[in-house]
């Protein structure tokens, strides 16, 4: 069974993304809506909280683990990897490398959560894959609670989002990194905002394609995906047909359920 786990809903993405990759594969999701959202939380906190479900995760008998959460994976996937040895885990950062492979203006920008654009991961990931390319990283806190509240074509948040695109588009970024799992699914709002100035460059694909390569034995089950939060796991479930993923409801092995409560 393959694990995936996120803050809330973001990591829906990813999801969507393993199970088209991995039909057989069984999946148990993990969201934790309790604590969301993580990109306002001390690093300290966002570890805890990490080392927290993937021991649960393993313990429920996951054999690979993807943590579908930019800002978890910036804070803490270092941790988890020293905490479950010889355990497969998959990281979400931010698609520095591919953006800055497809500029043409010579300029990204990467719109994250506050903890992942101050983080060092983040840093540190620029400085080795962004070559000569210049890259604006832009903190935007509050969307990806709009996101958890299904506010995907809300017009104020896209009056807030136009605020935040227009000086990065102005200065000629042709790349847009989506820094965090939860903005997939605010792509029909900023694409209309971007009007093909700009690409939006998502890691989905090349995440359930890492997941490919490492699954072995984890691809083959019977394609169950179970659905699991630490607040209103109903909702989790209830969520999937706005965020056009009603085609994972076939797959589900029985209503949502709390855990690590
Ligand atoms: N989906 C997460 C990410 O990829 C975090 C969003 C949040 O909880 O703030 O960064």
């Amino acid at each position: 069974m393959i694990g995936i786990f996120d803050s809330g809903l973001g990591g829906l993405s990813v999801l969507a993304a393993i199970a088209s990759a991995l039909p057989q594969a069984d999946l148990l999701y993990f969201a934790d809506t309790a604590h969301v959202p993580y990109g306002d939380r001390d690093d300290a906190f966002i570890r805890q909280r990490v080392l927290a479900i993937g021991k649960h995760l393993a313990a429920q008998g996951c054999t690979l683990i993807v943590v579908a959460c930019n800002t978890a994976t910036a804070a803490a996937v270092a941790a988890l990897r020293e905490q479950l040895p010889g355990l497969p885990l998959v990281g979400v950062e931010p698609g520095v490398k591919p953006a800055a492979a497809a500029s043409r203006s010579g300029r990204i920008a990467v719109l994250a959560t506050a903890s992942t654009a101050r983080s060092q991961r983040l840093a540190q990931l620029i400085e080795a894959h962004a070559g000569g390319v210049q890259v604006a990283v832009e903190a935007c806190p509050g969307w990806a609670t709009r996101v958890e509240t299904l506010q995907l074509d809300d017009p104020d948040f896209a009056d807030e989002a136009r605020r935040h695109l227009a000086p990065l588009l102005a200065a000629g970024a042709d790349q847009i990194v989506l820094g965090c799992t939860h903005y997939a699914f605010l792509r029909p709002l900023l694409e209309a905002i971007v009007a093909q100035r700009a690409t939006l460059v998502d890691v989905a694909e090349a995440v359930a394609r890492q997941c490919v390569r490492l699954a072995g034995a984890t691809a083959l089950g019977q394609g169950r995906l179970t659905l699991l939060a630490t607040a209103h796991p109903e909702r989790l479930q209830a969520a999937l047909p706005a965020l056009g993923l009603s085609w994972l409801s076939d797959r589900l092995s029985g209503a949502a359920r709390l855990a690590l409560t």
